[in-house]
């Protein structure tokens, strides 16, 4: 009889993959920033992930903490920005609560932090994170923002460790409190506090927050796709790690199927481990059988939701870019939907607000890779 091993795939959002694959430049970029403010007193320039929904901006800011705690003891206070909701308080908050940590901190042999038994390495403050300290009566909401973030970087500068702040969603922030977190962390790059920070958001980021210079000089990363050897990795690896390799056939259907699109890459991986229950290999019939499942999953959580929050007008408008060949702008739109530019320019501003398009040099694209050939399959259908 055969032993039930759990499906190796990370289809959901915010989930670590088994392989991280194709993002070694900005682990690198990442592990240089930790380094720079370890080792040379110096405060690096944040680092910036922008990219399309799904490519892996989360798990990649879960890396970075990761990182951190491993190769250097220190903690994360992580922030997730959600819609019209303020950040600072919690960042206030996670702050006090790290400071509080790294006083309780030694430093073991080798430079890492320990706590009191535990390691500080086990401690990310924020989405999933465990929270074990003793706060003080005294609510925190009402410490500014600059006497928490100076506070926990003398903490960690005290015991010769440090802090990574992770903010997601920022496209999401708030113009004003944005410019603030940024005032503040530019005020003190000069302090030369042992701190990385990086944040994560949608390409609109980009284009929005032109104005804020501590934004502006970061160290951006954008992510994409996963070139076709990586994606392979990332499919072939974790069913051989859990005992059940996938054979080429099956690992080239899937591999093209997922176009790269490093979520499409996790419920394929999912739905290929789920059809092949029971057998030895993921063959290339398991592959095909998992194309209609992912097909449904993909479509059902990320095109029907995105086509549901459009408006009748804006649905004309996605219709018409997506009938459209690749690298199609916001002229060629209106020229499709017979509008001059400006008539229908307020649509294609409110569809990348809502993370549905991004402008990326001079085309329109859709954020979610695929979504273009689903509306031509609704017209159609
Ligand atoms: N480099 C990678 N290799 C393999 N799988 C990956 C990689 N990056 C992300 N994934 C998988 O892609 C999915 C989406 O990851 P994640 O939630 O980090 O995306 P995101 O960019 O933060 O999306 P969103 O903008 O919606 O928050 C997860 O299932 C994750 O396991
Ligand atoms: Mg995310």
């Amino acid at each position: 009889m055969s032993r039930r091993t759990p499906n190796p795939y990370r289809p959901g959002f915010n989930q670590a993959p088994a392989r991280l694959v194709g993002r070694d430049a900005i682990l690198a970029a990442a592990a240089e920033a930790l380094e720079i403010a370890a080792f040379d007193g110096r405060t690096p320039r944040p680092l910036l992930l922008v990219g399309p929904r799904g490519v892996g901006k989360t798990v990649l800011l879960g890396e970075i903490a990761t990182v951190a705690a491993q190769g250097h003891g220190w903690p994360t206070v992580a922030v997730e920005i959600r819609p019209g909701t303020p950040f600072t308080a919690e960042l206030v908050e996670r702050l006090r609560d790290a400071a509080t940590l790294l006083r309780q901190a030694t430093v073991e042999k080798g430079g890492r932090l320990r706590v009191s038994g535990g390691k500080v390495s086990a401690k990310v403050f924020g989405v999933g994170g465990e929270v074990d300290v003793v706060r003080s009566a005294a609510g925190s909401a009402a410490v500014p923002l600059d006497e928490a973030l100076s506070d926990a970087a003398d903490a960690a500068t005290a015991c010769g460790g440090g802090l990574v702040i992770t903010v997601d969603e920022l496209q999401l922030a708030d113009r004003a409190e944005l410019a603030n977190l940024a005032a503040v962390l530019q005020q003190h790059v000069a302090d030369h506090w042992p701190l990385v920070v990086a944040g994560a958001g949608l390409p609109s980021l980009r284009e929005r927050d032109r104005t804020v210079t501590y934004l502006e000089r970061g160290e951006w990363h954008e992510l994409g796709l996963l070139e076709p050897a990586d994606t392979r990795e990332a499919l072939v690896a974790p069913a051989a790690d859990a005992g059940r390799p996938m054979d080429e056939a099956a690992a080239d259907v899937l591999t093209r199927a997922s176009g790269g699109y490093p979520y499409a890459v996790q419920v394929l991986g999912h739905h290929a481990w789920r059809a092949s229950h029971g057998q030895e290999r993921i063959g290339v019939v398991h592959a095909c059988a998992a194309l209609s499942a992912a097909q449904r999953d993909l479509s059902a959580g990320l095109y029907a939701s995105r086509w549901n929050d459009a408006s009748p007008k804006e649905r004309e408008y996605l219709a018409a870019l997506a009938h459209l060949p690749e690298g199609a702008g916001g002229g060629d739109v209106a020229r499709e939907l017979g509008q001059p530019t400006s008539g229908v320019s307020y649509l294609r501003d409110r569809l990348i607000k809502k993370g549905t398009l991004f402008p990326e040099r001079g085309a329109l694209r859709f954020l979610v890779p695929g979504m273009a050939r689903w509306i031509r399959e609704q017209a159609d259908a």
